[in-house]
């Protein structure tokens, strides 16, 4: 059985997490695969609202075996702190699995994250704060912490003491902080490593063999298409790999394994954080989607910055993911505005350009150019079906789907499991 990719097509929080949730029974595997606790996902179940960020959604779905891939960076504090917070509200989290592979975030990390970001003031790039950075930075300089590493005290100690012989010196003499004490770190790291034992195995093998008996695994992104470090508005990104490429590297599961990568857009475009953003509206336009749409972080509670659909965006999206299926949320959130202004390609200094600028700086300086769509009142949050959307409602779907080059394939109307319209089954 193949492998199924999600991510996220545009600045993240696109409903990644309602997606995975909407597959549910259908998978069971679903793999985290890269970022930490940068992410935030809201899952809505019934009146039981879940806002998840280390764990991956499919921790909700009974019967589904929830795994944080090789590729993810972990916060052991914030793992506990979510497994203890599902299990009293009655989750079953025993089945998580974690890779012996993962980073793990260590404290002087968190620090250096923050402080960083004083550092570069004005040229911030409006990080969670969470560590994320610093902990691939120490991966890529091959002085990391590995989840393994927890289970041998003296290997432990030594990497701690080979990364802070060249942190503690940039905390102290760069930043102006205290040095990390080593035993201090070792303690804080080994606090848990005992809880931790029971879930750490070879997560690759398990999800390979897992697809040797027709399993379906399911391969869920944190962040998204612009914020990958590869493929998104650098510096403006995230630290990780958020695309479908990253979900082989995260997780060990090889290319010819997957065989359908369904990227998630939102029915107008978000961003938290710094960085350009073409058809971002700073008018009653953009109060109103943040409104109606409740954009506010999961993570940190930042109001997101918000603006017209981009399909010059969705397009680059399908293009580096190889989307099979889009699923566009939160439709309903469009539901009173007159006219929809959609981004088809940008002006950068007298250029017309249809596909994402390759400079930076063209990025920064792209102007959209817009079609316009009439909009509709009715209240289309009860609709199940594409035949019940108002027309105009369909013609938006429609127009999105011709100019992003994939089909799109299920619908979000709402918050809520069942508010979806299936216009083509995922599964
Ligand atoms: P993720 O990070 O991609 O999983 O997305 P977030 O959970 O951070 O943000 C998406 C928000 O939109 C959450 O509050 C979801 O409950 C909500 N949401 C998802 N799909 C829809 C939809 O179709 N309509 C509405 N109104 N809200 C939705
Ligand atoms: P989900 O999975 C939206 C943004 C931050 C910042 C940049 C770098 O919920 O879609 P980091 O802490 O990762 O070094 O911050 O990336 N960012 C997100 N924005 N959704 C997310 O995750 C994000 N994870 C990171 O705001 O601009
Ligand atoms: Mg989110």
């Amino acid at each position: 059985m193949p492998a199924i990719v999600i991510v996220g097509a545009q600045w993240g929080d696109e409903g990644k997490g309602k997606a995975t949730d909407h597959l549910g029974s259908e998978v069971d595997y679903v793999v985290k695969f890269n970022g930490g606790n940068n992410a935030g996902h809201t899952v809505v179940i019934g009146e039981e609202k879940y806002a998840l960020h280390l764990l991956p959604s499919g921790i909700l779905t009974p019967g589904t075996t929830p795994v944080i891939g090789n590729g993810v960076v972990v916060d052991i504090d914030v793992l506990f702190h979510e497994i203890e917070g599902l299990e009293s509200r009655g989750i079953d989290t025993s089945r998580l699995k974690l890779s012996a592979n993962a980073h793990v975030i260590a404290d002087y990390n968190r620090t250096l994250d923050k402080v960083a970001e004083r550092f570069l003031g004005s040229r911030k790039i409006g990080t969670t704060g969470r560590g994320i950075g610093p902990t691939y930075a120490d991966k890529m300089n091959r002085i990391g912490i590995r989840v393994q590493d927890l289970f041998d005290e003296k290997i432990l100690r030594a990497k701690v003491e080979g990364a802070l012989e060249l942190k503690g010196q940039v905390l102290t003499k760069i930043y102006n902080r205290r040095a990390p004490e080593v035993e201090q770190t070792v303690e804080e790291l080994l606090a848990h490593a005992d809880r931790l034992a029971p879930y750490v195995c070879d997560t690759g093998l398990l999800l390979g063999q897992a697809l040797d008996r027709d399993e379906v695994v399911l391969l869920e992104a944190g962040q998204a298409t612009l914020l990958d470090v590869d493929h998104g508005t650098y510096p403006f990104v995230t630290s990780s790999s958020a695309t479908s490429g990253g979900a082989c590297t995260g997780s060990g599961i090889p290319p010819t394994r997957i065989d359908q990568v369904i990227a998630i857009a939102k029915a107008y475009t978000t961003r938290v954080g710094e960085g350009p953003f073409p058809t971002e509206l700073e008018d009653e336009n953009g109060e109103f989607l943040r409104k109606a749409g409740w954009e506010y972080g999961t993570t940190t509670g930042r109001p997101r910055r918000c603006g017209w659909f981009d399909t010059v965006i969705t397009r680059y999206a399908n293009r580096v993911n190889g989307v099979t299926d889009f699923v566009l949320t939160k439709l309903d959130t469009l539901t009173g505005l007159e006219r929809l202004p959609v981004c088809v390609a940008y002006d950068v200094n007298g250029v017309r350009h249809d596909e994402m600028p390759v400079n930076q700086t063209d990025f920064h300086h792209a102007t959209p150019i817009y079609e316009y769509l009439p909009g509709w009142t009715e209240d289309i949050s009860g609709a199940r079906d594409f035949s019940e959307l108002p027309k105009a409602a369909k013609e938006y779907v429609e127009f999105a789907e011709e100019q992003s080059g994939a089909r799109i394939s299920v619908i979000g109307v709402g918050p809520e499991r069942e508010q979806a319209i299936v216009r083509h089954p995922l599964r």
